[in-house]
């Protein structure tokens, strides 16, 4: 293992992943790799087939056909040892709500051997619950049982969250909340986090990484720098006088530009075609009136791929 230099093992990798049920291919082909330590996000519109590959990666249903592998091992032919190292919560925790969160988890940490009352009380930390531990779970917000949620699925320490769905009815702080542990926990405990969601804008600041999916397919994955990144290739808008000798001027230079709409033209540019666009185009007499950068979010970008389809 230590021999192992650069070439890290990813956590997950599906490989031809396809689920068929009836006569519908509900999951097509897919494959992907998970690379560890990262918050990862796993993004589809509605129906697209999130839950149905989580329920495959944890073994809630069988493989049509293809693989996946966890840690290296193959959730088909060594199920136990794939899935001992992962802590999922794919529909709603079951919790029971007459006991306190405290009695909940020693209740679960009782059916997993070693883990201490130390442990326990590390976790309820690392989940923010440590002021209302000892509430009955029925006093509890949604939040507050999805924090308890992830102390559970915690408990045996796994390299591996997989989370179906976390954020779904958590006002815009639970989210913040949720998305600020989660991080916490992919750096503080080493692990990696596995989330899938239909909410594009939060994913954008949770993950390091996003796979997109559309009816079982994959479609994109993208890496969000966390930060900015100069040589990456924008739209720019220039506000010109007349756009299309402007956008004359620019195509004639080899530059890819595009009228938008009256007096706007579009330049697809690196950070320093930015200058020479300009350059280009108050040397051919056009005035520029202004120079923007389109910032597109995740949202825009995953409308754009998925077409805006949003299924049920
Ligand atoms: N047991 C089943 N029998 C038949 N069809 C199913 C079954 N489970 C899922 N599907 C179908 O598979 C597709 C994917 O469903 P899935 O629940 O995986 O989507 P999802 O991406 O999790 O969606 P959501 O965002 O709504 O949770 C849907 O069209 C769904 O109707
Ligand atoms: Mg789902």
């Amino acid at each position: 293992m230590e021999e192992e230099t650069g070439m890290e093992q990813p956590i997950v990798q599906l490989k031809n992943l396809t689920k068929v049920i009836g006569k519908r291919k509900i999951i097509d082909n897919l494959s992907l790799d998970v690379t560890r330590g990262q918050v990862f996000g796993f993004l589809g519109p509605n129906g697209s087939g999130k839950t149905t590959t989580i329920r495959m990666m944890v073994g809630l249903i069988s493989i049509t056909s293809g693989e996946i592998f966890i840690n290296g091992l193959s959730v088909k032919q060594n199920f136990e040892q794939a899935i001992r190292h992962v802590g999922a919560i794919v529909e709603n925790p079951e919790m029971y709500k007459y006991l306190t969160g405290w009695q909940n988890l020693i209740h679960f940490a009782r059916m997993i051997p070693g883990v201490t009352e130390h442990r326990v009380k590390e976790i309820v930390q690392m989940v923010g619950l440590e002021g209302r531990i000892h509430d009955k779970v029925k006093t509890y917000s949604l939040g507050m049982r999805q924090r308890l949620g992830v102390a559970q699925a915690m408990l045996h320490k796994p390299g591996l969250l997989i989370l179906d769905e976390p954020t779904n009815g958590l006002d815009p702080a639970g989210i913040r909340e949720l998305r600020d542990y989660l991080r916490r926990l992919a750096k503080e405990e080493n692990i990696t986090v596995f989330v899938s969601s239909h909410l594009l804008s939060e994913m954008e600041l949770m993950c390091d990484q996003v796979a997109i999916i559309q009816n079982g397919r994959l479609i994109d994955i993208r890496n969000l720098e966390h930060g900015s990144k100069g040589d990456q290739a924008m739209r720019v808008l220039f506000e010109v006088n007349a756009e299309q000798p402007a956008h004359a001027a620019l195509t004639a230079r080899g530059k890819q530009a595009e009228m938008v709409a009256p007096g706007v033209v579009a330049v697809f540019a690196q950070r320093e075609e930015i200058a020479e666009a300009n350059e280009i185009l108050v040397s051919s007499g056009v005035k520029v009136y202004g120079i923007r950068q389109q910032v597109k979010t995740l949202e825009d970008q995953f409308l754009e791929i998925t077409g805006g389809e949003q299924r049920v």
